[in-house]
């Protein structure tokens, strides 16, 4: 995989593609449990197997989703199974190098055709049945027993696998199974831009874990959309050393929805060269070591390196700090994202990409987070992290693997800040169905891009396809 230049990045339109805000009638009437106003969101949409099954038959089967990262295949023949509600799809590298994704069932009797994943090797893919064979872009090679068949049953064009759409963008590959949705990027549009422009192309993954949790996809998500539970779920992060609890500290913190769904929050201007209240190692130290992600030992290195006496609370710390690290990557030829306002207001900020997928960059690292339903159960999900960073050039690992399933209380898999998050989402998933109430309350400052992907999901639970 080759290093990418930062693209040219069209401001005006990213600060123009915002929201749609609420929807009508034409919208509203198609949707049980739907979305009233910008500030509440009706209990149901997190429980209820009516509007679970309403986003399996509108949401899933239409929507561009994150199914895998490039890495997971580097060479032809290697696939990954990506599945969503009961769907198995297979994400095949092929001999060109592109990418495809096929329908993972066998064209005879059903049997999925691959699990997990591996390698089809001779790009040949084999249905452990009865052995019908397909080349892995999806036609068919072999049909053992053919003369048994009527003929016109095992027609070539009849048995090719069927494919979905099926893009990259950022190291990640993209499906959608709906064959008429539109390009890739438009729909990502604006948040694959800001993040391309943040570096996130050059990412690789460094490790890849997952959690399965009693808690509905949305609403394990939305616990990462905002950025002002930190002083109660993570009181150590919180290092603020005057006024703790102010609203200018939590209001530095801009939250933009955006068209589509999307939505991000970033550091106000008042960060914009981390000269901010914080103890700007002391806050990279505990992120490091709660997380391994945003943070890592490397960038810890580097900033301590520069710390030599200096009040590390010191804005003119944090810029030395920050300079040290465009130095470091320089040397050691890792790409560095652009030194831009923009790049350095977003580090420590999330965007989200509709609907289930999200981004931490910071440095040039990020933390990703996919959230899918699990089991097809309302109630359960299935939480993967990613942790992502730059490599020096030609120094990129190789192929990247799931490392495991691993208890959300498990202190040996998940640093602190994900347990502390972790532990928050199963509460919410029990009091969401308290008859003491119908709705959750969303702070029109800071919660917004909550409203706003529950806004684009009823427009996509309401369109006809
Ligand atoms: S089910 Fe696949 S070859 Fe028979
Ligand atoms: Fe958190």
């Amino acid at each position: 995989m080759t290093v990418t230049e930062p693209p040219v990045v069209d401001h005006e339109a990213i600060e123009a593609a915002l929201a749609l805000g609420p929807n009508g009638p034409e919208v509203n009437c198609k949707v049980p449990f739907h979305m009233v106003d910008s500030l509440h969101v009706p209990s149901e949409r997190y429980y209820s197997r009516e509007f679970f099954e309403l986003e399996k038959e509108k949401l899933w089967p239409h929507v561009w989703q994150m199914a895998a990262r490039e890495e997971e295949i580097p060479n032809p023949g290697d696939f990954t199974e990506y599945e969503i509600v009961g769907q198995s799809l297979l994400i095949i590298r092929q001999p060109d190098m592109s990418v495809k994704a096929l329908h993972n069932a066998c064209r005879h009797r059903a049997t999925e055709l691959g699990s997990g994943c591996g390698r089809f090797p001779a790009n040949q893919i084999v249905c452990p049945f009865h052995g019908w064979r397909w080349k892995t872009d999806g036609s068919v090679t072999h049909v053992f027993g053919r003369e048994g068949f009527a003929s016109e049953t095992v027609r070539p064009e009849k048995l090719a696998l069927h494919e979905a759409k099926c893009e990259t963008w950022g190291g990640h590959v993209w499906i959608n199974m709906d064959l008429n949705a539109p390009p890739l990027r438009k729909s990502l549009f604006p948040a694959a831009d800001i993040l391309s422009n943040m570096g996130v192309d050059n990412m690789r993954v460094k490790w890849w874990k997952e959690a399965v949790i009693n808690c509905n996809w949305k609403l394990a998500q939305e616990a990462f959309f905002e950025g002002w539970h930190v002083k109660q779920t993570h009181p150590q992060l919180y290092t603020f050393v005057d006024e703790p609890d102010s609203e200018a500290n939590r209001q530095n913190v801009k939250y933009t929805p955006f068209m589509n769904g999307h939505g991000r929050f970033q550091s106000g201007d008042a960060k914009e060269s981390f000269g901010g209240k914080p103890d700007f190692l002391q806050a990279a130290k505990l992120n490091q070591a709660g997380q391994d992600a945003m943070t890592l030992e490397r960038d810890i290195t580097v900033f301590e390196s520069v710390a030599g006496g200096m009040d590390t609370r010191d804005p003119a710390y944090a810029a030395k700090a920050i300079n040290a690290l465009f130095e470091y990557w320089e040397g050691a030829g890792i790409p560095a994202p652009p030194r831009t306002p923009e790049v350095l207001r977003q580090w420590g900020g999330d965007i989200h990409l509709f609907p289930n997928y999200l981004m931490l960059p910071m440095w040039a690292n990020s933390l990703a987070y996919r959230v899918r339903p699990y089991n097809d159960d309302p109630e359960w999900c299935r939480f993967e992290v990613w942790s992502l960073t730059t490599y020096p050039n030609g120094a990129e690992p190789g192929r990247a693997v799931l490392s495991g399933r691993f208890d959300k209380d498990d202190a040996d898999h998940w640093g602190l800040i994900p347990r502390q998050d972790f532990a928050n989402l199963e509460r919410m998933q029990r009091g969401i169905k308290n008859r003491s109430l119908t709705e959750t309350t969303l702070a029109e400052l800071w919660e917004i891009t909550i409203s706003n992907m529950h806004q684009e999901l009823d427009r996509r639970l309401a369109a006809e396809y």
